[in-house]
């Protein structure tokens, strides 16, 4: 395993849910590799003063016991601070510097400004942003400009963990790496591709923080366009980051926007009611710690998108993604057309249509469903799956979070959003939201451990087709 250059990590919101759960976790995975260097130095900055070894049980007993996220309070952070960081990362000064804001977004453009004010802003200092990044585009644009009035835009890091897995890197591959897929890739061969990423978690102590966001700007603007992104685009130049994210930006921008009218025929919110997830009873969402007894934040939303470029023309996008569903399954499926005239007798109830799934949750994987002969003297067809994910079955796969904290480590920008390419999602997502928000009415309801409301079942049944479930 090769190392990596001495480097200093700085995590604000060092005491929060994320730094237990995925940052701390990962470092960790990355020191048993081999991976760090002895000299690189990881530096959590909390609002609780714990002191090191505190800290160390802490963030101990977290991980193990994936406890609550915590928020920071600006006030709390005081200049002090900053001129004790500033003293502690003197002799380093040379080094990569890394700050990983996980934090509220709000606190972004201060700390930001802090740092500089500190002198703790280099040339080879790099800044990682957490998402939801801002609440519509106006608020984005606004935290951008804090932070790019101290960091240029090479410096800064907008991390999707999305990219970072590995089913996605697989997914470029296999659409990048081998050229028997092009062909098939676009209208005329595509029928509609579906993508969904449903939980069954709820939201898990982190109320206050959902409540105030919902789906759309938590899963939507980031994760799924992310992904729609990867599956559409064009093939970049080569893999450096802009060359990636230029392609990924005409895909963005190539989206049909909404209209108030299509937001009420292809976007449907859902809220989930009390109900039985893996066999556990569990609350409604409106009786969740943190969450207004009349709340209409949504937990699930459904969407037909369509790309209106070249290769897309007339393919519908169906997304969906919400929490308290029956399983964790996050998973792409690319549907082909069925045959124009099948010559074998038809086997009962059997869809003969070719599917590509691209599975990120339970577990990574890219399977090409397809039909085969069925043993035996009769010419009956059955569907056999190919198995294309070629890592072994019993190789640790990187969390996706190991994988881009090394990538901010070496410097590349190749699976990290760039401003424009957020402003272009923000401005997708936008009119759903306005017309949502003008809407007097609450989302529709959905019984835990069910696939969403009715609603969502009817945007993709009245275009003569059906989800592809899984469970
Ligand atoms: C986060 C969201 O970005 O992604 C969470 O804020 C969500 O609400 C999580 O649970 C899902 O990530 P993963 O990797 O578990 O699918």
């Amino acid at each position: 395993m090769i190392t990596v250059d001495p480097f200093d990590l700085v995590i604000f919101g060092g005491t929060g849910d994320l730094a237990a759960r995925k940052l701390i976790p990962a470092m960790y995975h990355r020191h048993c590799a081999g991976q760090l260097p002895e000299q690189a130095r990881i530096i959590a900055l909390g609002r609780k003063d714990l002191g090191r070894d505190g800290y160390l049980d802490a963030i101990i007993d977290k991980s193990r016991a994936l406890i609550t996220e915590q928020y920071f309070d600006a006030a709390q952070w005081q200049d002090g601070d900053f001129a004790r960081l500033a003293d502690y990362l003197l002799d380093t000064r040379d080094r990569v510097r890394i700050f990983y804001l996980s934090t509220s977004p709000n606190l972004f453009a201060g700390i930001c400004q802090r740092l500089a004010h500190s002198n703790l802003a280099l040339p080879n200092s790099r800044v990682v942003l957490e998402k939801p990044l801002g609440r519509d585009l106006r608020s984005a644009d606004e935290i951008n400009a804090c932070v790019e009035s101290v960091f240029s835009e090479k410096q800064i890091y907008r991390i999707d963990h999305y990219l970072g897995k590995e089913a996605v890197q697989n997914m470029l591959a296999l659409r990048f790496g081998n050229s028997i897929f092009e062909p098939l890739w676009s209208h005329g061969k595509i029928r509609d591709v579906q993508i969904t990423l449903a939980e069954q978690i709820g939201v898990e102590g982190r109320g206050e923080f959902y409540d105030s966001t919902g789906t759309l700007r938590d899963m939507v603007q980031n994760h799924l366009m992310q992904l729609l992104c990867i599956i559409a685009m064009e093939p970049p130049i080569s893999m450096d980051a802009d060359n990636v994210r230029d392609e990924k930006l005409k895909v963005i921008r190539s989206l049909e926007p909404f209209t108030p009218e299509t937001v009420i025929t292809n976007a449907v919110r859902g809220q989930y009611q009390a109900g039985v997830v893996g066999g556990n009873p569990v609350p409604g969402y409106r009786q969740e710690p943190g969450i207004d007894a009349d709340s209409r934040t949504e937990t699930f939303v459904a969407l037909k998108a369509r790309i209106n470029n070249w290769r897309w023309s007339g393919v519908p996008f169906y997304l969906r993604t919400g929490k308290r569903m029956p399983e964790y399954v996050s998973e792409v499926v690319i549907n082909f057309f069925s045959l124009p005239h099948s010559i074998y007798p038809s086997s009962d109830g059997v869809d003969s249509a070719n599917r590509l799934y691209i599975r990120l949750q339970p577990h990574e994987a890219i399977e090409l469903h397809l039909m085969a002969k069925q043993a035996g003297d009769r010419n009956i067809l059955k569907p056999v799956k190919l198995d294309l994910d070629l890592a072994g079955q019993n190789e640790r796969h990187l969390d996706a979070y190991e994988r881009l904290l090394m990538d901010v480590v070496r410097g590349n920008q190749t699976l990290f959003v760039r401003r424009d390419e957020l402003n272009a999602a923000w401005q997708w997502v936008e009119p759903i939201m306005n017309t949502w928000a003008a809407l007097d009415k609450a989302p529709e309801a959905y019984e835990a451990g069910t696939a969403g409301p009715a609603a969502a079942h009817d945007l993709i049944t009245r275009d003569e087709r059906s989800w592809i479930e899984d469970y």
